[in-house]
């Protein structure tokens, strides 16, 4: 499993313990499309890479992380196939695995301190997407992205 990862110049802490943990715990590799640098960095630009990894199959899912987890994810759920979800509790990760099949989670480092990121983390993880009567919604978001290129 390959998690990509990113990040703005708020976050570049809190990234960098997320990434450590989901090596160290799940051994997956964690590849980075954050800055590293306390520079300030537009967080779209960030948001993008990851969600273009997603969607290519360069990464299996990906995190991103701003001040809010608010931009970031905007920006992710801007790229079609994109499901991006932000998160400050656990509940709303694991059941946006289950029911909604996000491939992506966002959180912010002005909103979470690391330890509730991490069971942010773990719980998202962790779901396993259920599909059945949740397939016909995950269907009609794709089509709202189909509409919207022939706009
Ligand atoms: C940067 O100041 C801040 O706006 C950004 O990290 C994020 O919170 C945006 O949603």
């Amino acid at each position: 499993m390959k998690i990509g990862i990113g990040n703005d110049h708020v976050a570049v802490e809190l990234k960098k313990e997320i990434s450590a943990y989901i090596t160290e715990k799940y051994g997956y590799e964690v590849v980075n499309y954050g800055t590293d640098s306390s520079e300030r960095f537009n967080y779209p630009v960030a948001g993008e890479a990851v969600a273009n990894a997603v969607v290519s199959g360069e990464v299996d899912k990906g995190i991103v992380i701003c001040g809010t987890g608010v931009g970031i994810s905007l920006a992710a759920n801007k790229v079609n196939g994109i499901r991006c979800v932000t998160c400050s509790e656990p509940y709303s990760a694991l059941l946006s695995r289950q029911h909604n099949n996000t491939n992506m989670l966002a959180f912010g480092a002005r909103v979470v301190g690391p330890e509730l990121a991490k069971m942010i983390v773990d719980a998202w993880l962790s779901g396993e997407y259920e599909g059945g009567r949740h397939q016909v919604r995950i269907d009609m978001l794709a089509d709202i992205e189909e509409r919207q290129k022939n706009k």
